[in-house]
């Protein structure tokens, strides 16, 4: 077969990371990324990886780039274009396309249409309210009477929910979206709905639709600070695998991932892709959604990338025909991989920019690590900072413990002024519950087995 000309679109280390894996499928000629960053400008390699700086990924723009270049398999990083419909206007065109199209990446554009879906298919998730009015708003915090999370309805670039302890905050969240407008109109509508206490785990599913190849489960911290102290971020560090155990697994995929492709398969709008349930694992074990992304996490991507072998690009094609094989990538049974995040002085609220960087080729020296790009500029010979999650370090070992070690190793060889660097990451204490499950077979934590209705 003619291998694969593959186009990425994005520009952030999730976008690197999968053109690094894409770069390691055998069914792969070249991977160019749109518009990409300075690490995926890179010709050494069995297979070069090119950004086509400048590119707009507005859906028309995207095909007739597509175009252009002859590509064979277009790869959707950000929820952007998938809300605004690119894929579907690659498959009109005749373009094969990794990602769900406009009317299923709803899941992710509004959270209400999330929280109604969740709850008519009866979805374990927290109860909620949804409203425009700042004043039914304050009323149902008031009458709730305990902590509640206050979330934009739109896109807000992962900082529209906030997690709030007394009814005062929740109102000024609320004001803050509804009246003040600080997200825009992403905010104009709002939900609000239990705070609720648990474990948080990320899940990717790669799915056709119907079956579902449930990847590694991993773990992102959000907070900008250790112990998870201060702002929610994009992320600053993530690990996988997260041990849990098979029954958690289980109750994932029936409770949560396999209504959800149902629900929208029901509704005439089916999802391909990767769909990436954000939970909060209750006590009990009740797996209950917090999100859907209809994309790959940043930075978990970096840490799932690497467990997997065998040819991504065969995986991300046959779900773009709409006929998963599993098959054609595997798990790694005994790889762990850590991610940490290096961010700009500033992020979250008001991140600097044009801060020299030093020791990159010092930290990618180190066997088992690799340096990710993110928010990076080429000025004259000098690489400087140019956006607020800087870079990304990546340790890939047999242990979590090892990765863990190698990660920081060589992220401690990077110095840039301001450079904030959470140092629990994938630390024992960090992981809470799952931590203590660890002892599990890693082979507890995938779902290998396709899985889904065969009853249509
Ligand atoms: P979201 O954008 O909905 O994933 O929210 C961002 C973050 O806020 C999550 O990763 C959680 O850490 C936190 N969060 C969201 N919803 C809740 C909730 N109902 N209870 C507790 N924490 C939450
Ligand atoms: N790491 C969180 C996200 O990608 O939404």
């Amino acid at each position: 077969m003619r291998r694969r000309r593959v186009l990425v679109l994005g520009s952030g280390g999730r976008e690197h990371a999968l053109a690094l894996a894409l770069s390691r499928s055998p069914s792969v000629s070249e991977v160019l990324v749109a518009p990409g960053n300075v690490g995926t400008e890179s010709r050494i390699g069995p297979v070069a990886i090119r950004s086509l700086v400048g590119a707009s990924l507005a859906p028309a723009a995207v095909v007739a780039l597509a175009r252009q270049q002859a590509i064979d398999l277009v790869v959707v990083g950000p929820e952007g274009p998938l809300c605004e419909g690119v894929v579907d206007a690659l498959e009109a065109a005749g373009i094969q396309v990794f990602g769900p199209r406009k009317a299923a990446a709803r899941l992710e554009a509004s959270k209400a249409f999330l929280k109604r879906l969740a709850e008519t298919a009866g979805i374990p998730t927290a109860p909620f309210f949804v409203t425009s009015n700042y004043a039914d708003a304050a009323r149902y915090i008031d009458e709730r009477g305990r902590p509640v999370v206050v979330k934009t309805d739109g896109l807000a670039g992962g900082k529209g929910a906030i997690v709030t302890s007394t009814p005062e905050e929740a109102k000024a969240a609320a004001y803050a979206m509804l009246v003040e407008r600080v997200f825009g109109q992403a905010g104009a509508c709002i939900v609000i709905e239990d705070r609720l206490p648990g474990e948080e785990l990320s899940v990717h599913a790669v799915t056709d639709g119907e079956r579902i190849l449930v990847l590694p489960v991993a773990r992102d911290h959000k907070r900008i600070g250790d112990g998870d102290t201060g702002p929610n971020t994009g992320g600053m560090g993530a690990c996988a695998p997260v041990h849990v155990e098979a029954r958690l697994l289980e109750r994932i995929e029936r409770e949560v991932l396999l209504p959800t492709l149902d629900a929208l398969r029901n509704a005439g709008t089916p999802y391909r892709g990767v769909l990436y349930a954000g939970l909060m694992v209750a006590n009990d074990g009740t797996p209950n959604l917090l999100e859907h992304n209809v994309r790959f996490g940043d930075p978990e991507t970096q840490v799932l990338m690497p467990l997997l072998d065998g040819d991504i690009a065969e995986l991300f094609a046959s779900v773009a025909v709409g006929k998963l094989d599993a098959e054609s990538v595997t798990i790694a049974p005994n790889r762990s991989a850590v991610a940490l995040v290096l961010a700009a002085a500033g992020y979250p609220e008001s991140p600097r920019q044009g801060d020299a960087i030093r020791g990159l080729e010092r930290a990618a020296a180190v066997p088992g690590a690799h340096v990710v790009h993110a928010g990076t500029q080429a000025r004259g010979d000098e690489l400087v900072s140019a956006g607020g999650r800087v870079l990304g370090v990546v340790g890939v070992a047999e242990s979590r413990e090892a990765a863990r070690s190698l990660a920081y190793e060589a992220a401690d060889h990077i110095r840039f002024d301001g450079m904030q660097l959470r140092r629990d990451i994938a630390a024992g204490a960090s992981l809470g519950a799952f931590h203590r499950d660890s002892k599990l077979s890693p082979t507890a934590t995938v779902s290998t087995t396709v899985k889904g209705r065969t009853d249509e």
